[in-house]
């Protein structure tokens, strides 16, 4: 009988005050987290096989409900509380929250098309960028040290990679961890990239089995690299994709990263040049990327200079990037590469009408080099841009990529705001000996309708996805998204054991707001803050082409994608419900129970 009055005791309870058993989700890198509710504190369970997340079910009677947690509850000096109150309403789903960030997803306005997006592309969910992805890596500390302290080794190491977002958790067990980039591994923040992303079932991170974490180290907005890509995602252009992520390795906070493509990877290239699908008769497409080296002053031009392989032209500054091991850098380049600068050059010396280089999407990425202030791209010093050629489509594809030295970055800033269209590409070394031919666009601006055709593509842009109207808000949107975030970077420890470049990019929290949210020129160190540069060169170049811009932006062709549209296939949401549904039934039964007897 006792056993029943408890149950109806329970039950009525229930009932009465309509409370409802509600789970809670946060990742927890390091600790053990609390929940707590009006002071009310409820230790949380660690999620098996599913670090670094924590969970629990409380009955809740209130909505919407008030709530915080707290790490290492009750320890001295290892208790972390939230200072901010987060909030459920009756409905919502259990979200991985992440403890110490108040915001858990955050939708941002859209940017309006100015094209219709790549058709041969299709999007991973990887780069919904409705949250700060969670990557938290372990490996073996001597040989992290080691990575960190012979940084040119370019030595891979073993790793476990886990990859955490507000819906999902997936563990990838034999991953490689290694560093990222070429001048970057002397700067103090290190980038990253992790290959042989595959798990225990064989499945890759959303298609992907290898991204780039990429430090922005001179980019005290952590913004450019992102807001650009947005923009090239409105041009219907091939680009590789990026978001953001917080990473930690070995437990230690290392800080925000920009989370990106590795365009080598076959994964991407088929999802962005054949919708996804195998390249039949596994055909293994050429894919080179164009370098610069400054010192010696050569530059990737995609000029065309004769059939020596082994000059410095060809062989110092492109590197075969595709997926042939049989072949070697210099066959590649004599096979494949050299063939196609020589019908770029016929196309120029009119020998031929055929522009093997697909002309439409090159001439929309270098509009955006221009109104990007590309100082690190291929039309102001040509480097960092893959060419690629789709076999079964006969056709060559220019894919931009690296664009943190953008939007007035201190690095010949005056000359990419400033310099008109007209006189475009400035001189970025002082002497004046840049090297101005960019062949395939100097061959292709020589036809009256080209010509005609870049300066409506920029038109275009303008009145779209590059109007302030258009891409402030978003910009803002994603300020907000990452605030949290970029503040807690700026705290951090670098990786690097012997930085030689890049000291002086040491930001604070104010550098990142002004770099972020002003509209007034002064931005880091001589650079101009990122609106202001957006601002400026959207007028400059509306005046030089006598051009209006509208009030309003333009939106025809609709907006580019929205990626959390899908986002419920891997989430738990099913898990969650069944929590409320079966606490109902039980609830139902009580009450019969209790009524029977
Ligand atoms: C590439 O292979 C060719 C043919 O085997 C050889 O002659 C050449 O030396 C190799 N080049 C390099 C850079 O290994
Ligand atoms: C813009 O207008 C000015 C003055 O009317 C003219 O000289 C110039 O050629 C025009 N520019 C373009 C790109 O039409
Ligand atoms: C994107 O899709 C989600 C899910 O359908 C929706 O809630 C959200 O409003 C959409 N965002 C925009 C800006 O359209």
């Amino acid at each position: 009988m006792k056993f029943h009055s408890a149950l109806l005791l329970l039950s009525t309870r229930a009932l009465i005050t309509n409370a409802e058993l509600v789970t809670f989700k946060v990742l927890a890198v390091n600790g053990i987290p609390t929940l707590n509710i009006n002071n009310e504190h409820h230790k949380m369970e660690a999620v098996p096989d599913n670090y670094p997340l924590y969970k629990i079910s409380v009955n809740v009677d209130n909505f919407p409900v008030n709530y915080n947690y707290i790490l290492n509850d009750g320890e001295k000096d290892k208790e972390e509380k939230e200072e901010f109150t987060r909030q459920r309403t009756k409905d919502e789903y259990a979200l991985n929250e992440f403890f110490g960030r108040s915001v858990t997803i955050k939708e941002h306005p859209l940017l309006p098309k100015a094209y219709e997006s790549f058709k041969y592309a299709t999007q991973s969910k990887l780069f919904n960028d409705n949250y700060v992805a969670t990557i938290v890596i372990k490996c073996d500390p001597e040989k992290l040290k080691s990575i960190h302290t012979d940084v040119k080794s370019k030595e891979k190491i073993d790793a476990e990679v886990i990859y955490a977002n507000p819906y999902t958790i997936k563990t990838f067990k034999n991953a490689k961890l290694s560093l990222s980039g070429q001048s970057t591994v002397e700067v103090p923040k290190l980038s990253y990239k992790i290959k042989k992303l595959k798990d225990d079932k064989n499945k890759e991170l959303f298609g992907r089995s290898s991204i780039k974490l990429r430090a922005e180290h001179m980019d005290p907005s952590m913004l450019r690299e992102k807001i650009y890509t947005d923009v090239l995602n409105t041009l219907g252009v091939p680009t590789p994709q990026n978001t953001f992520a917080r990473l930690f390795i070995n437990g230690e906070p290392i800080g925000l990263f920009d989370l990106s493509d590795d365009v080598k990877n076959s994964r991407y290239l088929r999802e962005t040049f054949n919708q996804g699908e195998k390249y039949k008769d596994n055909t293994l497409n050429p894919l080179f990327k164009g370098s610069r080296i400054s010192s010696e002053g050569l530059y990737s031009n995609l000029g065309y200079y004769g059939e020596d392989v082994n000059q410095p032209v060809y062989s110092w500054v492109y590197d075969y990037k595709g997926e042939d091991k049989v072949l070697n850098k210099t066959q590649h380049i004599e096979k494949e590469l050299i063939p196609f600068l020589k019908e770029i050059d016929d196309y120029k010396t009119h020998k031929s009408d055929n522009m093997p280089l697909e002309i439409d999407t090159f001439l929309r990425s270098l509009a955006m080099e221009f109104l990007g202030g590309g100082v690190d791209n291929y039309w102001a010093n040509p480097g960092n841009f893959f060419v690629y050629k789709d076999a079964e489509k006969n056709q060559w594809f220019f894919q931009d990529c690296d664009f943190h030295y953008t939007f007035g970055v201190k690095w010949a800033e005056k000359q990419m705001l400033m310099t008109p269209l007209s006189k475009f590409p400035p001189s970025i070394l002082e002497d004046d000996k840049d090297d101005k031919t960019r062949p395939p666009l100097d061959a292709i601006l020589e036809h009256q309708e080209h010509k005609d055709k870049l300066n409506k593509i920029f038109e275009r842009i303008l009145k779209t996805s590059y109007h302030q109207n258009a891409l402030f808000p978003r910009l803002e949107s994603l300020t907000n998204l990452i605030r949290e975030d970029a503040h807690w970077d700026v705290t951090l420890t670098r990786t690097n054991v012997n930085p030689t470049h890049g000291l002086q990019n040491v930001y604070t929290i104010d550098d990142f707001e002004n770099e972020a949210t002003s509209e007034k020129p002064d931005g880091f160190s001589g650079g101009y803050t990122l609106r202001y540069f957006i601002k400026t060169k959207a007028t400059l170049l509306a005046e030089e082409l006598n051009l209006t811009i509208p009030v309003d932006y333009e939106s025809n062709l609709g907006y580019y994608e929205n990626l959390s549209f899908n986002e419920d296939e891997d989430s738990d949401r099913s898990g969650s419900l069944k929590t409320i549904s079966i606490n109902i039934f039980t609830v139902l039964i009580c009450y019969l129970v209790s009524i029977l007897f």
